[in-house]
């Protein structure tokens, strides 16, 4: 790896550092009032995970010229929707998995009603989050994190997903599912970043949305990818899940390999929508590069 990407990496290791800081912050923080509850949230979201997301604003924000405190907060609130996803993804009534992140899923280390109010209070957690921190801004990042959570966003693709199983989608109706069940978040992440810094009219903001959609979707593709090519205890969630349960994905309905071009050429559109920002958009290029080449 080039001097460039060796350095890119340890800025991403220090912010992927910063987010775990941040939200053992919050996740610590027993309420009291439920220890049950306390417990499930605290499993959902600390532990491992890549934290893609949080060092995603961490990136997109420094490239602007935010300070890391003003991030701190959209840093949290989006890994805990992301973490609220997971769990609720991951119920029976939903694709039925044990395994996450290496260990037993929620509703599998607690039960099934701590999985379900888990994701409900990780979901509010993240808003008292964001929330936390006045800044300028504050309705349009709210209004961001929503938008991408909710019915225009996360849920809708979840549930587009869910409606699909054992049907035959289009390449457009599969890239509007993965662009909304993981596409959204990702692109929320960016977002939240970037207007920390700055305002929306900014142009390096439409720049750095571009990146976000390609890498977005790029994403969702490779992890359909390792799905396929992956094995189960390096992925730390069960491999040839989706094949099982004949979920709609790149690889069944393009091909592995034509699948894992698509995402490349992702790739390179993402690192194309980079170069407004000049050098101060390398870490996440490299990022973005691991986003794509990982193996779990
Ligand atoms: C898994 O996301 C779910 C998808 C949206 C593909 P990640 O691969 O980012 O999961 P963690 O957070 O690292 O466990
Ligand atoms: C995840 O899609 C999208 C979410 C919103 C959680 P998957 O169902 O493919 O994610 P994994 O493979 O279980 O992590
Ligand atoms: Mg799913
Ligand atoms: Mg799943
Ligand atoms: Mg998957």
């Amino acid at each position: 790896m080039s001097v460039e990407g060796v350095r890119d990496e340890a800025v991403i290791d220090e912010a992927r550092s910063r987010s775990e800081h941040v939200l053992a912050g919050w996740l610590n923080r027993q309420s009291g009032v439920c220890s049950a509850l306390d417990d499930a949230l605290s499993y959902s979201v600390l532990g491992t995970g890549k934290r893609l997301r949080p060092v995603l604003v961490y990136l997109a924000g420094r490239a602007l010229g935010a300070a890391d405190e003003a991030l701190d907060s959209p840093a949290a609130a989006i890994e805990m929707i992301h973490a609220y996803s997971l769990v609720h993804d991951d119920l029976p009534a939903m694709d039925d998995d044990d395994l996450r992140r290496g260990r037993p899923t929620v509703h599998r280390a607690f039960d099934e009603p701590l999985a379900i109010l888990a994701g409900d209070a990780l979901q509010t957690l993240a808003f008292e989050a964001l929330a936390s921190r006045a800044h300028p801004r504050l309705g349009a990042l709210v209004t961001t994190l929503a938008q991408a959570a909710g019915r225009d966003g996360m849920a809708a693709g979840q549930a587009i997903d869910l409606g699909a199983v054992g049907s035959i989608m289009d390449l457009a109706a599969l890239q509007a599912m993965h662009q909304h069940k993981t596409g959204a978040l990702i692109r929320a992440a960016v977002r939240l970043g970037a207007l920390v810094a700055v305002a929306e009219t900014d142009p390096r903001v439409a720049a750095l949305d571009r990146f976000a959609a390609a890498i977005g979707l790029a994403f969702q593709i490779h992890d359909d990818v390792l799905d396929v090519t992956g094995d189960t205890q390096t992925l730390g969630k069960a491999s040839g899940a989706d094949a099982h349960r004949d979920k709609p994905t790149y690889p069944a309905l393009l091909g592995l390999e034509t699948a894992q071009a698509r995402a490349r050429e992702l790739l390179d559109e993402a690192l194309e929508a980079l170069k407004p920002l000049g050098e101060a958009g390398q870490p996440l290029a490299t990022l973005a590069r691991f986003m794509i080449a990982r193996d779990h």
